[in-house]
């Protein structure tokens, strides 16, 4: 598709209206705040094509599963985020008639995501049927402020005529998933009340007991003052409207103000929903639009002040990783270790709000760098939390002991079932596992581990050492049936990457160990003994390290993805007429499996994590083996390829892999961002740009860094907070300047040379 959007550093901006876009862009100018997301729906009535799409983070609903052939160890549902009550709805009635952009003739259409600010804004005029035309403007954001606060400001003005105008302001709760197994309705209603200028709609989901409270306030102004107009309440099940009735005067604006207060009993107390959203509800009225509109602005300025990006002579590349950094900070902040990162964020249904091994490999290092040590360390203890759930997933399968993470999950129990990734992609507990070396490397909090971070590791070593079998005859252990990231191979023998994160697993948990041992032996004694830890036990976890078959081509010199690899036959994705890609649009399932595509990175994503164990050697031959199969059909993939191409020196493809996600929703590369947005994989692209472009790596506690610059850009600088201290490291074609803007001091390595950066200093280094 032709790219629509204007290029703006900090906006994204649609002009003129083309129904035909419009759930695309319903996907790209929602807005979040952590606790309840809203796509970028009409306020007014639309009757053309939509997806009415308003979520509440951690409300979710076990969809009874739907398979054609059951098999057992499927879990009973898939969950799925829930779309939920709409509270921003206005209907718009003009002298009789709906204000429907499927209907009037729409000109003058602008809509704009001020991402500097955080919020919506629409304006456009409409022509009526009789000629009457009127221009309107509506704002509205969620604050990130006050957590439960939407608002709206509405303003119509009528060109060329006086009329009437009948707004009814609602909350409508009768909602359906789009993505329903059974085409079921979630929500049962509990309550409706309706006071003078105020109504609230209770509702339940039908299984789990969320119950979700919406009160709304709504006001009319006209010329700063407030009209004196009654509003006439109406209610039906889940649902409660007001409407009322004003003038409308040529060239005057009436403004409509709706401020609506979202709760659940995820927070509050259940009896309690209806006072509490009332009472937060009073706050943001006494406060009003404009002032909430500003707090809204400077919490965003400081999101900005840790997060920012700045690419200086390509706006396209600005506009795309602001984009993306502002997507990651609506849709995860961190204060509630109960919530995760779905892969669509609260952009859409598509893959049900859950969880996935995405958060740990690819949005973890995004929330290490530009947020406080608390916020990536709740995305770990969530799955700490999950800890329990994992134990009896890994029993129900079969196992004895150990824990398996799901692959999808909202409560830490699986809710995938395609067999050949609920039962076979476990390289996603290597991943969990990972996920906390990574974090105690970044922070150097090694308290961490004393903690909570030894359980996990034992317990995913104890699956990692069941699930592997020893093959006498060989001497060796190997992992037979499974698939590893790329899911264009499934129950693979040996794949190269699981084998090699399961074994990593055990390394870092007996290190882990032996460090408890070490520093806190008193703990470590403790650990022994709540886990039932034995010397054995442990000699196995040694032997498995020692043993692990890893499938290899000596000669080329390059790890095997699997044991049956070479057997293909190997061509490059240049060789495959265009007409085939995306093959998983225009190939059979069979075929894809059989054919040397890779969907991912596989092999590379082991280079990747495990980075420092390999040499530029290894991991140029790899790359160089692999690259060119890959057909990146998982917006996850280009990035890991880009940032390996920046450490081998291969600028022009580390340039081209970035360019494959940077705007992936923005130009709807994929076809798909009606959807909903690829948020996991935007953390992808910020990745691609610090740890690519960037080089930033931390060894020893010390932050690296080996900037490169694409020739397209005049210059960049990304922010990253380490140790207390934040930086922001600005690289030109010549020069890499770091400025501390904290008084805490670090010490950095820039290419290869140690540097001690005091507190509020600056060092300019050439490159
Ligand atoms: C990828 C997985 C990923 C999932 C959700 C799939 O297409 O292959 O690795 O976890 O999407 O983003």
């Amino acid at each position: 598709m032709k790219p629509y959007l204007k290029e703006h550093e900090w906006s994204i901006i649609e002009e003129g209206f083309d129904p035909d876009k419009h759930e695309i862009s319903e996907s790209i100018f929602s807005i979040g705040n952590g606790h309840m997301g809203q796509r970028a729906n009409f306020e007014e009535t639309y009757t053309g094509s939509s997806l009415q799409g308003s979520y509440m983070a951690g409300v979710y609903y076990p969809d009874k599963t739907r398979v054609g052939w059951w098999k057992n160890g499927y879990p009973e549902y898939f969950a799925k985020v829930l779309n939920s009550t709409n509270w921003i709805g206005l209907r718009i009635v003009i002298d009789g008639e709906d204000l429907d952009l499927n209907e009037a003739k729409v000109s003058e259409f602008v809509r704009e995501l001020n991402m500097r600010e955080g919020y919506l804004q629409r304006t456009f005029k409409a022509e009526l049927r009789e000629g009457k035309e009127i221009k309107v403007k509506a704002t509205r954001f969620v604050s990130i402020v006050q957590k439960e606060i939407g608002a709206i400001k509405y303003d119509i003005t009528p060109l060329n005529f006086d009329g009437t105008l009948e707004v009814t302001s609602y909350l409508d709760g009768d909602i359906k998933n789009k993505d329903a197994n059974y085409d079921e309705k979630f929500w049962d209603p509990v309550a409706t009340s309706l006071s003078k200028d105020r109504a609230s709609v209770t509702v339940k989901t039908k299984k789990l007991n969320f119950h979700f409270c919406s009160t709304m306030e709504t006001q009319l102004y006209r010329n700063d003052q407030k009209l004196d107009v009654d509003g006439v309440g109406s209610e039906e099940v889940k649902y409660a409207g007001i409407t009322y009735k004003a003038p409308l005067v040529k060239n005057e604006a009436t403004t409509i103000y709706k401020y609506a207060a979202n709760v659940t009993n995820r927070d509050h107390d259940e009896q309690q929903l209806e006072t509490v959203s009332s009472k937060s509800l009073d706050g943001a009225v006494k406060k009003g639009f404009e002032q909430l509109k500003e707090e809204q602005a400077s919490a965003w300025k400081q999101k900005w002040l840790d997060s920012d990006i700045v690419i200086e002579g390509d706006i396209s590349a600005q506009q795309g990783i602001r984009f993306n950094i502002y997507q990651l900070n609506q849709t995860y902040s961190g204060e509630d270790a109960r919530l995760n990162i779905g892969p669509k964020g609260f952009t859409g249904e598509k893959y049900g709000g859950s969880t996935y091994w995405d958060t740990e490999a690819y949005c973890l290092p995004f929330y290490l760098a530009t947020s406080e040590e608390r916020i990536p360390r709740n995305l770990l203890i969530y799955r700490y939390n999950h800890l329990e759930k994992a134990r009896e997933n890994a029993k129900k399968l079969g196992f004895e002991k150990g824990a398996l993470y799901p692959m999808v999950t909202m409560n830490g129990e699986e809710s995938h079932n395609e067999w050949e990734i609920t039962f076979e992609e476990i390289h996603r507990n290597g991943a969990i596992a990972y996920g906390i070396y990574n974090y105690v490397n970044y922070t150097g909090d090694k308290s961490y581990l004393g903690e909570y971070g030894i359980e996990v590791l034992a317990e995913i070593s104890r699956f990692w050492e069941e699930r592997v079998n020893f093959v006498p005859q060989k001497n060796v252990y190997m992992m037979l049936g499974v698939t590893g990231p790329n899911e264009y191979e499934n129950n693979v023998h040996n794949n190269w990457y699981t084998n090699r994160i399961a074994t990593w697993t055990l390394e870092y948990t007996l290190y882990v160990l032996d460090f408890l041992k070490d520093t806190d032996p008193d703990l470590y004694a403790q650990w022994i003994e709540k886990l039932d830890l034995k010397e054995e036990e442990m000699k196995k976890w040694v032997d498995i390290i020692d043993k692990m078959y890893y499938p290899e081509d000596k000669e080329q010199g390059v790890f095997l993805q699997q044991d049956g690899f070479l057997d293909k036959e190997l061509l490059p994705v240049s060789k495959l007429d265009s007409k085939h890609l995306p093959l998983n649009q225009n190939w059979s399932w069979d075929r894809i499996l059989r054919s040397c595509f890779i969907k991912q990175a596989d092999v590379l994503q082991g280079l990747y994590f495990l980075n420092h164990e390999f040499d530029i050697e290894t991991k140029k031959r790899n790359f160089d083996f692999y690259e060119p199969m890959t057909v990146h059909e998982s917006s996850l993939s280009p990035c890991v390829h880009s940032i390996l191409a920046c450490e081998l020196g291969y600028k022009e493809k580390a340039y081209e892999m970035y360019l494959r996600t940077a705007r992936l929703d923005l130009d709807n590369y994929n076809n798909d961002t009606e959807d909903g947005c690829h948020t996991t994989s935007m953390a992808g692209t910020w990745m691609s740009v610090v740890q690519g472009f960037g080089g930033m790596k931390i060894s020893n506690d010390q932050l690296i860094l080996n900037p490169f610059i694409p020739g397209q850009w005049k210059s960049f600088s990304f922010k990253v907070l380490f140790r207390g201290a934040r930086l922001m490291i600005h690289v030109d074609q010549e020069e890499v300047t770091i400025t501390n803007e904290t008084d805490i001091a670090s010490d950095i390595v820039i290419h290869s040379d140690k540097i001690y950066l005091k507190g509020n200093d600056q060092i300019t280094v050439t490159h």
